[in-house]
């Protein structure tokens, strides 16, 4: 049997998302356990190409696992669009002395550490994004934060919405999944959920709107995902790497549907509010144990591993089922959704 490494590095890419601090937290104390040194390096793949890093010994992560952001910051820095980031994150891992890496992060930060792995960097990933669309794992660590604090300000935007007879479009995060759409349009009651998956027709949404009315329901709340498109069309469909501009969907609907509806509309963007402040206790929980189950795979060296939640189980994939590809909401939950929408 291969003897254990000595030392190992973790980064964390992409954007950020709470719960990273719990991961860095885990792998730093699992690593002590196992008397491994560990380095974090600042910035995501920036700093594995430039060379720099911190020593994240016990005491390093001391408090940080209620913190939201990671305290080794992040970059969305494609190594391999770097000139000659291969060779310079070579350089460093030897200079350092650091046998293998921890990479947390999303689809860019692991495709990357996939081609890297193709390219003979040692490595384990971690899956993280608040959106839950990263295949190979059932839910990433994040997800339920955004999810909770989606469905807060829902619960509040109902309140005023009454008070005013109104129509409110909250646009939540989500590029290419309605993920947290869904799950916080279902756990805030929304009358109206749209996600990528299922292109909408605005008379639809007016008429739903109208359908309550005749009911006496005066108000309506609209949960919209950033990356949601008409049917017809008339809105672009986001490509997998681009940034979308947040409130253009929901300001675009918003508009359309005071054509058809007399009611008063105002849009509300949750953006980055969504991706900061303290992780649920869920989110601590699903991030500790990953970031165990990563130092162990590392330990063992066991290259080129994702850890990952299946039903109630942690345990690893490889990293290549994991990226490149989208995870789609469950059909199950948009069932679920239609009944109330
Ligand atoms: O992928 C996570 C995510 O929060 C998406 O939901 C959102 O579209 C995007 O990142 C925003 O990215 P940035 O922070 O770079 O604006």
């Amino acid at each position: 049997m291969e003897r254990a490494p000595r030392k190992l590095g973790i980064l964390t890419g992409g954007g950020d998302c709470p719960g990273l601090n719990a991961v860095i937290r885990a792998v730093a104390h699992r690593c002590a356990r196992k008397g491994v040194e560990l380095v974090g390096y600042r910035d995501g793949w920036e700093g594995v190409v430039a060379g720099e890093s911190m020593a994240l010994d016990r005491g390093a992560v001391k408090g940080v696992l209620p913190l939201g952001g990671t305290i080794l910051g992040t970059s969305r820095t494609d190594p391999l669009m770097v000139p000659d980031g291969v060779v310079r994150i070579r350089r460093t891992l030897t200079e350092d002395g650091v046998e293998g890496l921890v990479v947390v992060g999303g689809d860019g930060t692991l495709s990357a550490a996939l081609e890297l792995v193709e390219r003979g960097i040692r490595l384990v990933g971690v899956p993280k994004t608040i959106d839950n669309d990263l295949c190979g794992t059932d839910f990433t660590f994040g997800f339920d934060t955004a999810v909770a604090i989606a469905t807060e300000a829902i619960d509040r935007l109902h309140t005023t919405a009454e008070a005013h007879n109104r129509v409110m479009v909250v646009e939540v995060m989500g590029r290419h999944t309605g993920w947290i759409a869904a799950y916080s349009g279902i756990a805030g009651g929304a009358d109206v959920i749209l996600v990528p998956e299922y292109p909408f027709e605005v008379e639809a949404v007016c008429e739903r709107i109208r359908e309550r009315q005749r009911r006496g329901r005066n108000f309506s709340i609209v949960v919209i995902a950033e990356g949601a498109r008409p049917s017809d069309g008339a809105r672009e469909v986001v490509e997998r790497r681009a940034r979308v501009r947040p409130g253009e969907i929901s300001d675009w609907l918003a508009r359309e549907m005071e054509r058809c509806i007399e009611t008063e509309t105002r849009t509300v963007v949750l953006g980055h509010i969504q991706r900061g402040g303290s992780p649920s206790a869920h989110d601590r929980i699903l991030a500790t144990r990953f970031g165990v189950h990563a130092a162990d795979l590392a330990v063992a060296r066991e290259w080129g591993r994702m850890v990952s939640l299946r039903g109630t189980e942690i345990m690893d994939v490889p990293l290549a089922d994991a990226v490149r590809k989208l995870k789609t909401l469950d059909p199950a939950i948009w069932e679920i959704a239609k009944v109330f929408t």
